[in-house]
């Protein structure tokens, strides 16, 4: 028998940072790019294999140490499973997700793991499960995350998220386009996240207007993306970014990208997820999507996918 499970990728629109402080954030899946797992039975007392195929590494569960984290992915899954004897399975994981840039490749891989297993032992894998494993792997590996990653991969929609509070779905008034830059700088988003706390350490008062200037903006996101209007949304993501750049997670690369794609006709742009490195998302329309992405690349952006907001996830 042999099951497959995959699970999309995701960009932040809005909020990100000050979702770490309870405030909303908006994001999206990207389900042009995925990642895979196929679990399938191998010969009895062969034990279980996961194959890290991309990175042409394999490795016995029963020899993985505790800091393996697909190991610790797939003891969670066959744990919540009540799998209490190691399987006889080769688990094979493949993605085409750029990784540490944002899209959400380690969530999005752990997702496909968690639903493959539990697909395969013959459990149901709903989102609300899916999401909770994958977030207490990501919370062992990545300090304290908001829980944002896991969500909106595990449900696959966009996703209206609040730190502890369970996903709102959101209206979308008309579907709209996304160009999404890989800057090719890899985000280090743990560090931008201690950098961000470490100054709002020293400065709470400050920071935490900043953040609740952040919110505002979120607020008339959600609204203005139920009422379908571009320019308004495009607006929005302008000043998100200068917020984000008052926090100090922007970089002289992120602005000349996000400047490139203004100038080529986006409707507003802005770095998305930890920031430093890895995405710029800019919003587009069928007449400058093509100048817009020209653009990007031009200014050095590694690569740029363009997705659909709004229209129905394929699984
Ligand atoms: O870099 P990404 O896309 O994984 O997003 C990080 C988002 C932050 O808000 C900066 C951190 C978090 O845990 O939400």
């Amino acid at each position: 028998m042999m099951t497959t499970s995959t699970a999309s990728g995701k960009i932040i629109l809005f909020g990100e940072h000050a979702v770490v402080y309870g405030r909303p954030a908006i994001a999206v899946p990207v389900t042009q790019v995925r990642a895979t797992a196929t679990v399938t039975d191998a010969p009895a007392g062969s034990g279980c294999t996961l194959v890290a195929q991309d990175l042409g590494e394999a490795v016995r569960l029963a020899d993985a140490g505790a800091d393996h984290p697909l190991a610790l992915v797939l003891r969670l899954a066959l744990d919540a499973a009540g799998i209490a004897r190691e399987p006889d399975w080769r688990v094979v994981l493949t993605s085409d997700i750029p990784i540490a840039s944002g899209l959400g490749s380690g969530a999005a891989i752990s997702a496909a793991l968690v639903r493959a297993a539990l697909t395969h032992a013959g459990q149901p894998a709903p989102p609300e499960t899916v999401s909770r494993l994958v977030y207490r792997s990501e919370e062992l590996f990545h300090g304290t995350p908001s829980g944002i990653d896991n969500t909106v991969i595990a449900y696959e929609r966009p996703v209206w998220f609040v730190k502890g509070q369970p996903p709102e779905s959101f209206a979308v008034g008309q579907p709209f386009t996304l160009a999404i830059a890989d800057s090719g700088i890899p985000s280090p988003t743990k560090e931008s996240v201690g950098d961000v706390r470490r100054a709002w350490e020293a400065d709470p008062a400050g920071y935490e207007a900043i953040f609740s200037r952040i919110a505002d903006v979120v607020h008339g996101a959600r609204r203005a993306i139920r009422d379908g209007n571009l320019a308004a949304i495009g607006a929005l993501m302008n000043v998100n970014q200068q917020r984000l750049e008052a926090l100090g997670v922007s970089s002289a690369e992120l602005e000349k990208l996000i400047e490139a794609a203004r100038g080529a006709g986006a409707l507003g742009a802005k770095l998305s997820g930890g920031g430093r490195g890895g995405n710029v998302i800019a919003l587009v329309d069928e007449q400058n999507a093509a100048a817009v992405q020209a653009a990007l690349l031009a200014a050095g952006a590694k690569r740029v996918i363009l997705t659909q907001v709004g229209t129905a996830a394929i699984r």
